[in-house]
């Protein structure tokens, strides 16, 4: 997968991608990531990209003509299978979602800021939205990231034990049962019998029951997904 993010702070998100298993999606090739900096297809000699909002008030709206001559020079080189813009007002991130864009080739990632941007991008150039979370950040390089970070770790092959991503609390619309390891008594507090019984069978009888509990005790809206 290629991912491309247009960003105005790319030091924000830099050394995130540095990191653990990003890092190493990225040795083994499965994932090629760059940053672009908005601030380089600035249309002005300030190195500014934007300006005040038509009809006044306050905060200032970033322009049309550096994020189009951004996108448009990397739509030159290949086309992209998504262009998503993080906004709070987006659709909400799912597994289901980073589960599909998981499997696409090339994505390109425009963040969000506080000041917001042109309308017109959002109409012409944004194939899809989406929002971490209801709540407001300062700017979209967090939603990027957690995007990003969702979607990379699912991609075949990133993850060394890959049924380990399949286990996952939401795949299948069910939160995971919980774990334990040594020791097996720690004050007092004993690892549940079964899972030391040696007995498969029971033993995923029992993680299966703990996973519809839970979600019926916290994500009781995930059971009634298809
Ligand atoms: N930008 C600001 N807040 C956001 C959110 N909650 N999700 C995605 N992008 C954002």
């Amino acid at each position: 997968m290629r991912l491309d993010i247009i960003t105005l702070f790319p030091n924000m998100l830099s050394s995130f991608f540095e990191e653990s298993i990003l890092k190493r999606a990225q040795n083994k090739q499965l994932v090629d990531v760059h940053f672009h900096d908005l601030h380089d297809y600035s249309q002005n000699s300030y190195g500014s990209v934007d300006d005040y909002a038509y009809g006044g008030g306050a905060g200032m709206v970033i322009g049309i003509e550096p994020v189009a001559l951004c996108i448009d020079d990397l739509k030159k080189e290949r086309a992209y299978d998504e262009i998503i813009y993080t906004a709070p007002d987006g659709e909400m991130l799912t597994q289901s979602t980073s589960n599909r864009l998981s499997m696409m080739q090339n994505i390109m990632i425009l963040c969000g800021h506080y000041k917001g941007i042109d309308e017109r991008i959002r109409e012409h150039f944004i194939t899809m939205e989406l929002s971490i979370g209801d709540y407001v950040l300062t700017g979209g390089e967090l939603a990027a990231a957690v995007i990003s970070d969702s979607v990379i770790r699912l991609i075949p092959g990133v993850l060394s034990d890959e049924t380990s991503a399949l286990s996952d609390s939401f795949q299948n619309n069910l939160i995971s049962p919980p774990v334990y390891t040594r020791p097996v008594e720690f004050r007092g507090w004993r690892v549940p019998d079964v899972l030391l019984s040696g007995n498969h069978a029971k033993i995923d009888q029992w993680r299966y029951d703990r996973s519809v509990e839970r979600t019926q005790q916290r994500r009781p809206h995930l059971l009634d997904l298809e």
